[in-house]
Parts: structure tokens; C-alpha cells; sequence
């Protein structure tokens, strides 16, 4: 090959690599089955546009070992180029100064048009945007195998009563009535969705407001025993198991039900189940009139690197699009954050997400995760979370346990 052509080879194969590109170091922990069929959706939608995705991908359902390793990272002035963090943490890191201005993007994309008002504020800093949001998920859901409840012979349950009726049947036919994944995060998730049985006022009080008052009530008590109730339901695996695995046994059949988010509909999804066959997704019992919300975000660390930058707008261009907001959340259980988008392609545990989110914005049962970190500063939800683990996981009485709620949170404030 002559020295010219070889000159012209070179630079026809730089252009159709794009080597100019900028590159993207997302830092996320969505790893189980359905939620890295998510995730890759946008990988290749940023990679069409030429850049480059470095995956930086931290295990840990619910997020916590992510956020040790970012802060780290951080830290050590090297952090990632975006990463998923959620609510009140954005604050955090934006007044710290870490994080790139996004207004010219929204503008030009129309976010604050295109996202609900309640969500577009906890994405600015200051009014200006510093982070992007992905999706809507819902914690308050049932995930239950018909299969297991006409072996037991019972209906699936809608209150708590039910409920207790059901375990037993369940039980009797050598199943596990509930598949528990023993870890803080998923524990926390499975309290506050008791908490949500006691409709919106309660539920304000203690997960958003954290009033010791409130946390130490009869109310929290009788929440806490309930939580307690549902050790009997479980098995013995249950201890460290992570959420993905607990979900598969409500596939296979060994269980009955999963009290999980709706990245579990991602689990169903990846298997290919379908809902109102295959799986049944009631709200949890007594929350029907809730919807617990838990924003997926991703915020943007400034860069120095103008390449790098263009790809970082990018990436906040195209998650907010119309395309992604749909094979995204089909993939992930989730619903759109980008309003209007058509329901078509998605399925009846979806459009029933959509309709609630609507009817409960209304009629005050839209409230933010505490356990997703959606509601309170880490220090307030670390106390929470330590205090109903340990007594989740010890002899605590779930009296001394409020009373521990309600001091835990007032060191922590
Ligand atoms: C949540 C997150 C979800 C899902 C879940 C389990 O905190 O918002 O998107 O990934 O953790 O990993």
C-alpha cells in the first residue's frame, strides 16, 4: 500500500469510528436481568450518535454500595461523568459545586414543559437544571404467582387480614408465602409500604417529615409489628438474598409474593411473563389509594474535556426523548417521566401506574420513597433504615423499636 493511501485509509477509518466522539462514564447499579436490558438501551442510542460508553456499573440493588464508591471517587478528584443519584442528594452534590449547568439543553429540549413540575424542581439547583430524570417507578406493588395461590386454594389477598389468612394456606401447601430479600435497603422498603397502609397523612409525617412524635406513635408501633408479622412468611435463605433472586422465586412458583418496587415487572419482563397470566400485580394491601414515587435521575459532573462535555449533553438529550422514555421503561417496569407519551406499548401494570400517578397527585397519595432516597437527607434515612433492620433482625420489642425511631432521627437531624 502506498504511503497516500495508506494516509486516506487512516483517515476514512477515523471518520467511521467517530474517534472524535467524546466518551461517557456512567456510573449506575443496574445489573440484574432486566434492569442491564434497560440500561443498554441508552448505551446504544449514545453510541449511533458516535461517542463512547464506559460502563461503570457498581452491584447493589437500591444503590447504596454505588453511592460509597462515587463519593470516593469524588473525593480523589476523579469522578465519573455522570452518575445515578436520586432526590435530595442532587442538592448535595451541586452545592459542593460539582456539578455541570444543563439549562441549555432543557431549553432547547423544553424539559420544564415536558416533566411534571413536582419532578423538574428536584432536578435544579438554584433553578437551573443539574440533573436529568429517567423515569417514574412505584414501590407500593404486590408481586404474587397465581399459580402458588390456587395450589393453596386462596385468592389473592387485598388487606392485611387477607393477607395473613393467605400466608397460612401457603404454607400448609409447602410454599413460601413471601420471598424476602434480607438486606437494609429492600427491609426499608417493605416498612414504608406498611406505613403507606396508613394513608398520606401518616406516611408525610414519618417518612418525609421525620417527626419523633409521629415515629414513636401507637400507629408506628402496630406498622412495625406488622413487619415483624411477615418474618414467619419467609424462609430461611432470606438473610443477604438481593432482590432479583427473591423475584425469581415468585417466577418459579416457590413463592407467593414479592413486596418490591416495579423494576421486579423487569425481572417478569426479562423472563418473558406476562401480567395477569403469568404474574398478578396488585398494590400491596391497604395502598391502593398510594403511590410511593421513586424518580430514577442521572446528575452531570462538570468536564473539563469539551469532547466529553458534547457527549454528556448528549446523554441528557437522549434520555428525555421519546424513544428511550418508551423501550426504557417497557424494559425496566418503570413508567415515563416525559409526559404524553402514548400508553400503547405499554402493559396493564404500566397504564395502571400511569392513571394512579395522575389520580393520586390529586387526591394526596403522591409521596416520595424513603427507602429510594426520595424523601429525606442520607443521614435521616441511614437512621431510619439502621433502626427497623436491627429490629427487624433482633428480639427488639416494636415499642423500644419507635422509641428508637424517634431518637435515631433526631441525632441524625
Ligand atoms: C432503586 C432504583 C431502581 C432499581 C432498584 C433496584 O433504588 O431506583 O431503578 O434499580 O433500586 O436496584
Amino acid at each position: 500500500m502506498s504511503r497516500k493511501v495508506l494516509i486516506g485509509v487512516l483517515v476514512i477509518s477515523l471518520f467511521s469510528f467517530n474517534v472524535y466522539a467524546g466518551e461517557v462514564e456512567v456510573l449506575h447499579w443496574w445489573t440484574s436481568g432486566g434492569e442491564a436490558a434497560s440500561v443498554a438501551v441508552l448505551k446504544q442510542l449514545l453510541e449511533k450518535e458516535g461517542h463512547t460508553w464506559k460502563d461503570f456499573a457498581v452491584a447493589g440493588g437500591g444503590g447504596d454500595a454505588a453511592m460509597t464508591v462515587l463519593k470516593s471517587r469524588a473525593v480523589a478528584g476523579n469522578p465519573p461523568t455522570a452518575a445515578q443519584v436520586k432526590g435530595p442528594q442532587i442538592q448535595l452534590w451541586a452545592e459542593q459545586g460539582f456539578l455541570a449547568n444543563l439549562d441549555d439543553v432543557a431549553k432547547a429540549e423544553k424539559w420544564d414543559e415536558l416533566i411534571p413540575k413536582v419532578i423538574a424542581d428536584i432536578m435544579k439547583y438554584k433553578g437551573h437544571f443539574v440533573a436529568v430524570p429517567v423515569n417514574v417507578h412505584r414501590i407500593n406493588w404486590m408481586w404474587a404467582n397465581p399459580a402458588v395461590f390456587k395450589k393453596a386454594g386462596i385468592e389473592i389477598p387485598k388487606t392485611w387480614a387477607e393477607f395473613d389468612a393467605a400466608a397460612k394456606k401457603i404454607q400448609a401447601a409447602e410454599l413460601i408465602p413471601v420471598a424476602w430479600g434480607g438486606q437494609p435497603w429492600q427491609e426499608a422498603t417493605v416498612f414504608e409500604t406498611i406505613v403507606a397502609a396508613k394513608g398520606p397523612e401518616f406516611y408525610t409525617k414519618t417518612m418525609v417529615k421525620a417527626d419523633p412524635a409521629a415515629l414513636m406513635s401507637d400507629t408506628m408501633i402496630k406498622v412495625l409489628e406488622r413487619l415483624k408479622a411477615l418474618k414467619q412468611c419467609t424462609d430461611k435463605g432470606a438473610p443477604g438474598r438481593d432482590w432479583n433472586l427473591a423475584t425469581a422465586m415468585v417466577i418459579k412458583g416457590e413463592a407467593g409474593v414479592q413486596f418490591m418496587g416495579d423494576w421486579a415487572k423487569g425481572e417478569f419482563t426479562a423472563a418473558g411473563k406476562k401480567p395477569g397470566v403469568d404474574y398478578m400485580a396488585p398494590t400491596a394491601p391497604e395502598t391502593g389509594k398510594m403511590f410511593l414515587f421513586n424518580v430514577d435521575s442521572f446528575i452531570m459532573f462538570k468536564q473539563k474535556d469539551p469532547e466529553a462535555a458534547k457527549a454528556q449533553k448528549a446523554m441528557a438529550r437522549l434520555i428525555l426523548q421519546p424513544k428511550f422514555q418508551e423501550v426504557f421503561n417497557v424494559n425496566k417496569g418503570s413508567i415515563p417521566v416525559r409526559m404524553g407519551m402514548s400508553e400503547d406499548p405499554f402493559d396493564a401494570v404500566a397504564r395502571t401506574s400511569m392513571k394512579d400517578f395522575v389520580a393520586t397527585s390529586k387526591g394526596g397519595g403522591l409521596v416520595p420513597s424513603m427507602a429510594h432516597e426520595m424523601a429525606v437527607m442520607p443521614a435521616i434515612r441511614g437512621a431510619i433504615m439502621d433502626t427497623v433492620t436491627n429490629f427487624y433482625n433482633s428480639d427488639t420489642s416494636a415499642k423500644d423499636a419507635a422509641a428508637q425511631l424517634a431518637s435515631a432521627v433526631k441525632a441524625a437531624k
